[in-house]
Order: C-alpha cells, then sequence, then structure tokens
C-alpha cells in the first residue's frame, strides 16, 4: 500500500493546493497532508486553523488525512510510515529548491522517494501569500480558495485589524501550544 505525505504551510490552503492533493489520491493508496507547524515565517492562521480549514475542505475525499508536524519533513514521512513525498511544480523557479530539498532527503533516507506533480497551468501564478495580500487589501479571492477557506480568512484579518485598532499586542496570531 502506497502512502504519499503533501507537506506545506498552507497558509492558507488554496485552490492550487487542493488539485495536487485531489491528483495525488487518485494516484496513491493515502495521502497524508502534512502542515508544517514551527515555520521559519510568521503565519496568518496557527497550526490549529490551518490544520481546521483544510480537513473541512478534503473531508469527501476518504483517503486523505490531515496531520500537523515540526522538524524535519523526512522524518514526519518515516513516522507515518509514507513511501513518499509529494511536490507541486508551478514553475522553472520551483524546480531548483525542490531538487535540492529532494535530494537532501534521499540522503538521509534512501527508501523514501519524491515525486512532482505538475501544477495545472490555471494555478501556476497562485500562491498562499497572493492569497493573503488580495484580502488585506479587500481583494476577492474567490476564485482562488473554497468558501469555507475565504470565509476564514477575512474574518482573520478583520481580526488584525480591530487588533491593530484596539493597539492590543497580545492578541496577534499565535502558534497554539496542543499536541500534533
Ligand atoms: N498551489 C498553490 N500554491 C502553491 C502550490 C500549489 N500547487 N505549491 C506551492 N505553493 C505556494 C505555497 O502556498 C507557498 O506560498 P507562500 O510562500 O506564499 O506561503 C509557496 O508556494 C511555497 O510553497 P512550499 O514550497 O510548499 O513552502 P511551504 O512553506 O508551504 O512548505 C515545506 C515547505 C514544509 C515542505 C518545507 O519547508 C519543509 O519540509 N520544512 C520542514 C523542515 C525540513 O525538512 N526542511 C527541508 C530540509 S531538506
Amino acid at each position: 500500500m502506497a502512502t504519499a505525505v503533501y507537506p506545506g504551510s498552507f497558509d492558507p490552503i488554496t485552490y492550487g493546493h487542493l488539485d495536487i492533493i485531489r491528483r495525488a489520491a487518485e494516484v496513491f493508496d493515502k495521502v497524508i497532508v502534512g502542515v508544517l507547524k514551527n515555520q521559519t515565517k510568521t503565519p496568518l492562521f496557527n497550526f490549529e486553523e490551518r490544520v481546521d480549514m483544510i480537513r473541512e475542505v478534503v473531508k469527501d475525499y476518504p483517503n486523505v488525512e490531515v496531520v500537523s508536524f515540526h522538524g524535519l519533513l523526512i522524518e514526519f514521512t518515516k513516522q507515518v510510515h509514507a513511501d513518499v513525498i509529494v511536490r507541486g511544480i508551478r514553475a522553472v523557479s520551483d524546480f531548483e529548491y525542490e531538487l535540492m530539498m529532494a535530494q537532501t532527503n534521499k540522503q538521509l533516507h534512501p527508501d523514501v522517494e519524491t515525486m512532482f506533480f505538475a501544477t495545472s497551468a490555471k494555478y501556476s501564478f497562485l500562491s498562499s501569500s497572493t492569497v493573503r495580500e488580495l484580502a488585506m487589501f479587500d481583494g476577492d479571492i474567490t476564485p482562488f480558495v473554497p468558501d469555507y477557506v475565504r470565509q476564514k480568512v477575512y474574518e482573520k484579518i478583520d481580526e488584525h485589524r480591530q487588533t491593530e485598532i484596539s493597539g492590543d499586542p497580545a492578541s496577534g496570531c499565535q502558534e497554539g501550544s496542543g499536541a500534533d
């Protein structure tokens, strides 16, 4: 039984990510969406919120699970007994970094393969930061994220605006302290 991990920070998940998840779920017996907890970027959503949004939008895929992780991707992949890491390639510019990551991971655990899916052309320009920035400036993100996610993004941005108005520094986005 082939199990794949599809990792990322998903801040937030977009139709581009969903396209890869859907296609990977057709190829592999099981797909585990690995949500990175300890990312270097400061996220808009904490990992619990990111996991919640992904679970909601993949609920109709019976062979997709959503799990958060911290530390090295390759160690997480071994822990969940996956054989493959799936990555999407949007453009040639993604390739150099992806190749370096795949080769490093191969060096650490030669029995885990990295497989690349070519992102569908209509999502090749899309990134989570584009979605965040559009929403921040009241742009329409409907074409890029599912309704559930769109609502959460606008709510979160409103929350941030309220925080800025009230000047409460303690209510910024914090990573939760719960278990994975
Ligand atoms: N559709 C839409 N957007 C996509 C996409 C797709 N198919 N593929 C990538 N993107 C976007 C992401 O949303 C992200 O956008 P953002 O930078 O605006 O937030 C951007 O492209 C980069 O994506 P990605 O390369 O997947 O970065 P990431 O931060 O989401 O995930 C990890 C990177 C988690 C895979 C990587 O950092 C990791 O494995 N970390 C753990 C530590 C480790 O093992 N390091 C590697 C050692 S070799």
